[in-house]
């Protein structure tokens, strides 16, 4: 079956669809005929986007901060009252972080703990009710950082294992009621995400140590989570590199964590120089 049929009339709920995999998950989803509720903070933002999503009938912006609960509780009510249910939640809102943990101001784990799991886990409590109805579907949008960690990142990779614990969890208790949990790990990929990420005092990074146009694309990304939602996967790992540090992680976990320190060492104005 293709994407076209399989979305088509589906209701989607996306975070953080104002840029990056969100906004090209979220285009996907209209371009094949689905109903997608937009979630980001920026909401200006979100509505000028809309257009390039899909015709207004089809497309919902809700302003939300996924780490207030109200917010989040509001966002599935909004969704439920515009298209009647849903069938796919997408928690992708996400934050990362840069600074070791030695000159790390905490309230940077917090911050992250609260955008990425907590996000997570309040849509996902709003929105199990409808997807129960519907057999539907919720994925987590994690990393490779949620199955093996990166230094220099404590908080983002804690939030992405703690994500993949909770929803391996929400797998279990419903095994018996035709709701699907796919946990998405998406390799480097080029976005806003590093320009975003907290520094030790909490600001924004506002640069990236990689080149972004040498990493996969946001749209090839969506097209994966895509594939993986059509195919009611549990568990979809991208790029090559990300596939082989997760299979090193579980084979050889002390020689992965030398490689990764090296791999890190190497990045520009590593951390650990
Ligand atoms: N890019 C990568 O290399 C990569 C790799 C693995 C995993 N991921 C994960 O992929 C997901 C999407 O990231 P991206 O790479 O597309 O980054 P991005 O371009 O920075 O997009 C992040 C999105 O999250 C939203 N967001 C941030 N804080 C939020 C909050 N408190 N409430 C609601 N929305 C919030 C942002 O919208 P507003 O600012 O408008 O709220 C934005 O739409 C994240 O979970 C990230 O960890 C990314």
């Amino acid at each position: 079956m293709k994407d076209s049929v399989y979305f088509n009339n589906k209701v989607i709920v996306v975070t953080g669809a104002s840029s990056g995999i969100g906004l090209a998950s979220a285009r996907h989803f209209g371009k094949c005929g689905a109903k997608v509720v937009m979630a980001a903070r920026r909401l200006e933002t979100l509505l000028e986007l809309a257009p390039s999503v899909g015709p207004e009938e089809n497309v919902l912006c809700v302003k939300c901060d996924v780490s207030s609960e109200a917010d989040c509780k509001a966002l599935i009510e909004a969704a439920v009252a515009r298209f009647g249910g849903i069938d796919i939640l997408v928690n992708n809102a996400g934050l990362s972080m840069r600074a070791m943990f030695k000159d790390l101001d905490l309230k940077v784990i917090h911050s992250l703990m609260d955008v990425n799991f907590w996000g997570t886990v309040n849509c996902t409590k709003y929105a199990l009710p409808y997807l129960l109805e519907r057999k539907g579907q919720v994925a987590g949008v994690i990393s490779i950082a949620g199955y093996s960690a990166l230094p220099a990142r404590t908080g983002y990779s804690a939030s992405k294992y703690a994500i993949r614990g909770f929803l391996d969890t929400i797998r279990i208790e419903h095994l018996k009621d035709g709701l699907n949990v796919l946990v998405f790990a998406p390799g480097y990929t080029s976005s806003n995400v590093r320009n975003a990420a907290l520094t030790a005092d909490g600001s924004a990074q506002g640069e990236t140590p990689l080149d972004e146009d040498k990493l996969m694309s946001a749209e090839e990304c969506a097209a994966h989570l895509a594939k993986a939602l059509r195919k009611r996967r549990s568990e979809c790992i991208l790029t090559g590199l990300g596939k082989a540090t997760v299979l090193a992680h579980r084979l050889f976990p002390r020689l992965t964590d030398k490689l990764t320190y090296s791999f890190i060492a190497k990045e520009a104005n590593s951390p650990f120089k």
